[in-house]
């Protein structure tokens, strides 16, 4: 038997189904530190890193991760409670680290309004990053959405503190990644233009209850290790003559803001000196005795693979796994551990039995 009581119940219901359907849908999704593509990322290495680090090192209060790339490892030590130091020569890997490590306030419905707002403008006009980047790197429009919110940001510099900043310019950075006409780097862009999707910021899943007691810099790695001490120092060199400065120009150059004049196929900024690292270099055995010399701490672990020999070529090794043990036997005992891992060559030639290498280091003299 149906009442009017039951009609006005199903009549209810209906009602609301209706309004549930018809809300817009809210894509929450939050950004996160290893959400980007990166040359030498030891994202897939983190729990081997880990577990040499628990099975043989004792006391670790502290990890200084002084050739910090995306910022992983780090960030791996610091969810274990770990007080960190992150470093590259890189400006935008640095702006990257005030986001996820910083203990600076923020407000995060600024940042949450901001970056939904830059979601939501369409510009019209040309700027710096669709005129030299636009039809090549990214879409016409995309470039022109970049650019345009790349000067927004520094439009509200005066509104925004310093890691509000960084945190606008790592989800634009992160972002850009995205929807790259390449194959994760800039060194070059593919001839056929086909990452037509629409640029898209995420908000960056920042934890400030970890980040306490971390510092974050942006300096050659052999001067920061004179001012600084940490239990365990990690130490993740580039491996060959190919610069990281080269490889995510693009990145820096809209991280840095000078709007430089760009040249060469892949539009490189001209002066890139002051982000050439000697590691890639003739100088990168000297360079990484130096840097072994004055490392203050209780342990050094070293990443580096056995995948190439040394040499002069581009792919090739700029120091030997010989080299290696050596300058760190200056410093104290060393233990070798080793893993497969997938294999990185600048070239098309597959190596077999590439293997990842740790290198331990007590600390004794
Ligand atoms: C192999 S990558 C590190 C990857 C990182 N472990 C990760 O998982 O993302 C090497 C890094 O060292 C940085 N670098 C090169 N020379 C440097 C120097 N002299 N001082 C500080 N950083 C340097 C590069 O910019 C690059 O980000």
């Amino acid at each position: 038997m149906w009442t009017e009581q039951h009609i006005e119940e199903i009549d209810s219901n209906i009602k609301r189904k209706e309004e549930q359907l018809s809300l817009p849908v809210e894509i929450n999704q939050r950004l996160q530190i290893k959400n980007r593509r990166y040359l030498g990322s030891k994202y897939k290495l983190l729990e081997f890193i880990w577990k040499v680090v628990e099975q043989n090192c004792e006391d670790i209060k502290s990890v200084a991760d002084i050739f910090g790339g995306t910022g992983v490892v780090a960030d791996r030590f610091n969810r274990a409670g770990k007080e960190i130091i992150v470093n590259d020569i890189l400006y935008s890997n640095y702006l990257a680290y005030l986001t996820w490590f910083s203990s600076e306030s923020i407000d995060q419905d600024k940042i949450e309004k901001l970056i939904s707002m830059f979601n939501n403008s369409e510009p019209q006009e040309e700027n710096y990053v669709s005129k030299n980047f636009g039809g090549t790197y990214f879409s016409e429009y995309n470039a022109m959405k970049i650019g345009y919110i790349r000067e927004q940001i520094e439009m509200l510099s005066e509104e925004i503190n310093y890691r509000e900043k960084a945190i606008l310019i790592t989800s634009l950075l992160y972002a850009m990644d995205k929807v790259a006409n390449t194959v994760g780097h800039y060194d070059a862009y593919r001839r056929k233009l086909d990452s037509l999707r629409e640029i898209k910021l995420l908000v960056p899943d920042v934890n400030d209850k970890l980040n306490r007691e971390n510092r974050v810099f942006n300096m050659d790695a052999n001067e920061l290790v004179r001012e600084i001490s940490a239990d365990l120092v990690y130490i993740d060199t580039p491996y060959n003559s190919r610069q990281y400065g080269d490889a995510y120009h693009l990145l820096e150059n809209i991280a840095e803001w000078q709007e430089p004049e760009v040249s060469g196929v892949a539009k490189k900024m001209i002066n890139r000196s002051h982000i050439k690292s000697d590691y890639c270099t003739m100088k990168a055995t000297k360079a990484f005795e130096d840097l072994i010399t004055n490392i203050n701490g209780k342990y050094i672990l070293v990443s580096y693979n056995n995948m190439a020999q040394k040499g002069v070529g581009r792919s090739n090794a700029k120091i030997s796994a010989e080299e290696i043990i050596e300058i760190l036997e200056t410093r104290g005992k060393v233990k070798t551990f080793d893993t497969d891992f997938q294999v990185y060559t600048t070239g098309k030639t597959k190596i077999e039995d590439h293997k990842e290498i740790l290198y331990l280091c007590e600390i004794s003299r």
